[in-house]
Order: C-alpha cells, then structure tokens, then sequence
C-alpha cells in the first residue's frame, strides 16, 4: 500500500466542504476546548428520526455492531427499537442498557454464524432468540436448549454491498444458511425439538434498493419451503445512507411497499399474520456521528498540502478498510478568522503508518479534498462518523480509544471517558525474572 500512496494525489470532484461551527447546537469549539480530541459527538435527534423513518415496519431491530455504547442503545430502547447482537458481549450491553432478554417480539435476536462458548451458554441462560447462520448452530442449539423457538439466516445465493467486504451473500461469503439446505435444516431443527419461527436474510451492507428488492422474491421462496410455522420475516440490515452531496437518499416508501407486499403474499399463503422486521446499523446512526480532531500539522509534500489530524485508522478505519467517503468540514478555533479561501488537501492522522489517510479510494490511492484554508489549532470534522467508527476502532499505536459524548435536547453528556495510559496497559504483565 505505501508504494501506491507514494503516487501524486488525485483531486476528486467534490463539493467544496463548508466551514462548520456547531453539532446540534453546540459549539464545536466549545466540545472541544472541554472535552479533548479526538472525540465522537452523536446527535441523538438525528437517531431519533432515523427510527421513526421506519415506523412502517412492525420491528426495528437496531444491529447495534455499528455503534453500541450503551447510551446508543439505551436511546434506541427507548423510542422503540428491539436490538440484534453478534456476540456474548453484545447481549451483556444490550442487558446492561435496559433490554428484556426475552419478550415477544424478541427485544434481543442473537444474529451469528457459529456460537462460541460463551455465547451459546449466555442465550441458554437468558432464553435469547437465536437466528442460526449455520446448521451447526442449530445442532449446538437444540443439544443445549430444549424446546425452543428459533429463527434462520438464509444465505439466498446473491448479496450485494458497498465494498466485495460488506457483501454477505452468494457463495463467496461465509454468512447464513445456504437456501438449497434449508429443508435439511428444518428436519435438524424439528429433531431437536426446535421450532422455526422467523427467517432472514442479510445480503450485504450499504446497498442498493436495486439489490435489496431482489430479497423479497427469495424470502418468499423460503418461506414456502418451510411451511406454515413462520410469524416472523427479517428484511437484514443495509440500508444505504447518502455519503456525498447531491446523493439522493434511498426511498424508504418503495422499500417497505415491496416487502410489506411479499408480505401480505406470505400471509395469505400461510394463512396467518406475519410481522415485518428491518435490522438497520448504519442508517439509524452514520448521519448522527462526528469525529471532532484537531489539526496538528499542515505539510507541503511536493504538489501535496496535508493536514494532519490528531485521529487516525484507529478511530476511522473505514476509509482505510474500504476507500469510504466521509464528509469533512473546518471548525475553526475559539476567536479565529471564519474568513477561509478552499484549497485542495489530502487528510491523514499521526500513526506510523502510510494507510493512515482519510481521504484515499478503495485501494489505497491518495485523493485530495476541498476545504476550507485551515492551519495547527483549528478543528477538523469527520461526518457520517456515527456508524462503525467507534466500534471498529483499535488502540494501534498505543493510541487510546477517543471519549463519546451524546447531545440530547442540547445538554452534553460523556457517554465515553477518554481511555487513560492506565486503562491501556490494564491487564498486561511481565514476568517475573529470577
Ligand atoms: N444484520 C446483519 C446480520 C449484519 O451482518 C449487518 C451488518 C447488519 C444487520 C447491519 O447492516 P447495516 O444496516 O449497518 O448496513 N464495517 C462495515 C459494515 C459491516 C456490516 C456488517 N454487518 C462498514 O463500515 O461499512
């Protein structure tokens, strides 16, 4: 990667980025100065309307892989939302934030391709629903649980997402019940007296509604092959959210339309009602996420000026991870000139390492932005932030994790404490010698 970054920077025909002052409300000076950076700032009004864009569906299962500080999720519970969980320690915080471990619908769905040790003894434990990704789940399942209902993740044999590393369909990908063996896997299940209630399909992250609509057909495929138990169907997550300006935004009508009308065909198929999930992660929290950095350093590089932040790939991964697009804007410091002409920049953060640019396109090479004229001590925001920020960041370089704060009806709470140089050793040991 470091020889394709040494290439020149390409410019990339944006928007020009507008200065920015505030987030809901609050200075970004102000969050700052109190705070520290880097720091995520969430805006939960904007999660709140996030939810209710969906109101149309029955369930609103929030995958909260995408943000899961317990505030997140405290604020999804509370306007509604039912929550899906990947793993053990996804249902300790979906408990820890208020969550029934069992109820109707599900308040939590374990989501997952194999259950490792301590996840399979957690839902045995707790009674969660399980959405088997795998015909050993169900094998390790039904051993351990008794009679149980459950639900299966059909891999349909398609999948689309914005990268070949968010698509979770076809026969590339590692995720779900392949739908050929979904009659083997109906017959494991009834010999261990599990009962499938629900399916679900994922096909892949950041999509389109090309792709998605295709989903439908196929769960109502599967849905005839398993028969009159199912009072449950699961749309999966992906929904896209717009990344640039002028990207049109995904129309939520004409989704729920076609799934509420496969549907309706389900249900008069099988005779009774079905209830309708949707399982967004980035939709209910990309657009409400901000990472506040500070610049630190401005460096001409040849033909190349760049600001260098003090967040990195271990706050962001996704622009290293995927070449992602994510909006940028100046806030400048406390008392300085709004007065800014544009230049073209590449962005990048402190690691010790070459990758560590947010402005690059899927394969690592370099892209600039247009921004506002910018220089050490103004801050630098990161938009669209909210989703898979956070929890895909790592503490490489010995960085710490940066603090969270949630602005609600304009007060600011620190939902995340900056991790101290204790917290990041915490654990570790040397031997004793001698
Ligand atoms: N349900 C299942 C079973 C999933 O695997 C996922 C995402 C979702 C729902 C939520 O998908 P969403 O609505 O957020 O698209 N780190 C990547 C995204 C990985 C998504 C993994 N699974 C990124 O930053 O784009």
């Amino acid at each position: 990667m470091a020889e394709r970054l040494s290439l020149g920077a390409m410019p990339n025909a944006t928007e020009p980025s507008p200065l920015r002052d505030e987030i809901a409300g609050i200075p970004v000076a102000r969050l700052a100065r109190e705070f520290g950076t880097p720091t995520f700032v969430y805006d939960a009004a904007r999660i709140v309307q996030r939810i209710r864009d969906l109101a149309a569906f029955d369930v609103v299962r929030y995958a909260q892989k995408a943000n899961s500080n317990l505030a997140i999720l405290d604020l999804c519970r509370r306007h509604g939302t039912r929550v899906d969980c990947v793993s053990a320690g996804e249902i300790s915080r979906a408990l820890a934030a208020g969550f029934q471990a069992q109820g109707a619908p599900p308040p939590i769905a374990y989501t997952a391709d194999i259950f490792d040790r301590e996840s399979l003894d957690l839902v045995v434990e707790r009674g969660i629903y399980v959405n088997c990704g795998s015909p050993d789940m169900i094998d390790q399942y039904g051993e351990r649980a008794g009679r149980r209902d459950i639900a299966l993740r059909i891999n349909p044999g398609f999948g689309h997402g914005h990268s070949q590393k968010t698509n979770t369909g076809g026969e590339q990908s590692k995720h779900g019940i392949w739908h050929e063996q979904v009659p083997a896997c109906l017959e494991r299940a009834r010999r261990l007296d599990l009962h499938v209630s629900g399916l679900h399909m994922h096909i892949g992250s950041g999509t389109d509604l090309a792709h998605l609509s295709k989903v439908c057909g196929a769960m109502e495929d599967a849905v005839r092959r398993v028969g009159t138990g199912i009072t449950s169907i699961s749309a999966g997550g992906g929904l896209p959210v717009p990344s640039r300006a002028g990207e049109p935004a995904i129309d939520l009508d004409a989704y729920f339309e076609l799934w509420n009308q496969s549907r309706q065909r389900i249900e008069a198929e099988l005779g009774h009602a079905v209830s309708l999930e949707i399982e967004p992660g980035r939709y209910l929290v990309a657009e409400s996420g901000y990472l506040v950095t500070e610049i630190r350093a401005v460096k001409q590089m040849g033909r190349n000026t760049f600001y260098i932040v003090d967040a990195g790939f271990n706050n962001l991964p996704r622009p290293i991870l995927y070449g992602a697009y994510h909006g940028m804007s100046i806030a400048p410091a406390a008392g300085a000139s709004r007065e800014r002409a544009l230049r073209e920049v590449v962005v990048g953060g402190p690691l010790c390492e070459s990758g560590d640019i947010f402005t690059q396109e899927e394969g690592g090479f370099v892209l600039t932005r247009t921004l506002p004229d910018a220089g050490v001590g103004d801050y630098l925001v990161i938009e669209q932030a909210g989703a898979y920020g956070f929890a895909m960041s790592s503490n490489y370089n010995s960085k710490p994790h940066a603090a969270e704060l949630l602005i609600e009806d304009g007060r600011v709470h620190l939902v995340r404490r900056r991790q101290s140089v204790e917290d990041l050793i915490r654990g570790e040991s040397i031997p004793p010698r001698g």
